[in-house]
């Protein structure tokens, strides 16, 4: 069994490093934070705590994370691949994951924005030196069953001369990617960025949708996220009183309701089991627009991809409560990512394991009495 080291470490947005330590304190109360740069933050368990075998950072700001073995400076790279070996030690790792921090400045992280060809260069370097026992696998870009639990080596390129090493084990498909980022670019046909805000989330979220299923999407215009629903095949009912671009629209899954949530029929979601909500206003509001939808009786929705907007970063504090308030509706995996794609927002996956429809109540005509 491999010792782990008693660090940590998380890669995220650029300028959410606060955030995520707070989120740290309130969850993990024995993690105490220790070296950060913008983009990276590492955390000590403190007061002679040792992480056990099955711990989780299951921190929602942060993008990456693994168990920190230690820092390499970088003279010669060659040199440094080695030394990246000698931090890893017996740990039989199976991939090697490299990626830069987001160190741009806070508020103008472009998601984008391809990491520089030297990445890819370390990669095929740290891979080269691997002593001869090692056994990796070719990096791959699909998640394999197989591989689950193994662990990975993660080298973080936290500046030109200083590079972080640690692992961590293959588990959620988002882990497969170095720093979490799914290999995404958006289609030409695409009519915004929201294409991929959605993509990322149906990739990350693993929910069981069907083939053809119904979705609706709250907050669907211009229609990039609904695009990403439409080329998987679903159906797709878009609610927003603004307009949707004309490509979306002649879609022929595609129906428009061109009204506020609070304003649409409830009759239009019978036959929908899935929602999206990508409303732009606090997440209160979108959560008083779903929870009308998911409680109404004739309703049956059973999971939902939820955009909760942050316009204050100190909203990031009240996530615990967003996230009960949605189990309450019976919501039993709920879980919340900050997506690569997600700028001061977050998305939340809700799903309804096993679904069950609410109770289909047949309205009795009142008998009439009988003259007596
Ligand atoms: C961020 S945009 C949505 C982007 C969209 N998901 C896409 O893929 O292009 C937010 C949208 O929420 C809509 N909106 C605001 N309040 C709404 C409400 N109460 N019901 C439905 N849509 C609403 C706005 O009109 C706006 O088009």
């Amino acid at each position: 069994m491999t010792t782990l080291p008693p660090f940590i470490f998380a890669t995220c947005q650029s300028g959410v490093e606060n955030v995520l330590k707070r989120e740290a304190a309130r969850q993990y109360p024995f993690l105490r934070p220790a070296f950060s740069r913008r983009g990276f933050v590492t955390l000590k368990f403190a007061d002679a705590t040792q992480p056990l075998e099955g711990f989780r950072f299951e921190a929602v700001f942060a993008r990456a994370w693994g168990f920190t073995l230690g820092r390499v400076e970088v003279g010669d790279q060659a040199e440094a691949a080695r030394q990246v070996w000698k931090l890893i030690g017996e740990i039989p790792v199976r991939m090697v994951h490299v990626w830069p921090r987001d160190s741009a400045p806070p508020g103008r992280s472009d998601p984008d924005t391809p990491w520089p060809d030297e990445v890819e260069q370390i990669r095929s370097l740290i891979s080269a030196a691997a002593p001869e026992s090692v056994n990796l696998v070719a990096p791959d870009t699909t998640p394999r069953r197989g591989l689950r639990g193994q662990w990975v080596l993660d080298c973080i390129i936290v500046d030109p001369d200083e590079w972080w090493v640690g692992i961590h084990r293959l588990e959620g498909p988002e882990t497969f990617y170095p720093g979490g980022r799914f290999p995404l670019c958006l289609p030409e046909h695409a009519v915004s960025r929201a294409y991929l805000k959605m993509e990322e989330a149906l990739r990350w979220s693993q929910f069981p949708v069907p083939p053809n299923a119904r979705w609706a999407e709250l907050g669907s215009a211009p229609g990039g996220a609904s695009q990403a629903l439409l080329d998987r095949g679903y159906e797709v009912l878009g609610v927003d009183p603004a307009e949707m671009h004309p490509a979306v629209l002649q879609h022929p899954k595609f129906t428009h309701l061109r009204r506020r949530t609070t304003q649409a029929p409830r009759r239009a979601f019978r036959k929908i089991r899935w929602l999206a909500a990508d409303i732009n206003a606090a997440p209160n509001y979108t959560l008083d627009a779903v929870e009308s939808l998911v409680t109404y009786p004739q309703i049956n929705i059973r999971g939902m991809i939820l955009t909760l907007k942050l316009p204050e970063w100190t909203l990031a504090d009240r996530i615990p409560e967003y996230l009960e308030r949605i189990r309450s509706w019976g919501y039993n995996v709920v879980r919340a990512r900050h997506l690569w794609y997600n700028k001061q927002e977050i998305c939340v996956a809700a799903l309804m394991r096993p679904f069950k429809r609410k109770p289909v109540v047949v309205r009795q005509k009142a008998r009439r009495k009988r003259p007596t």
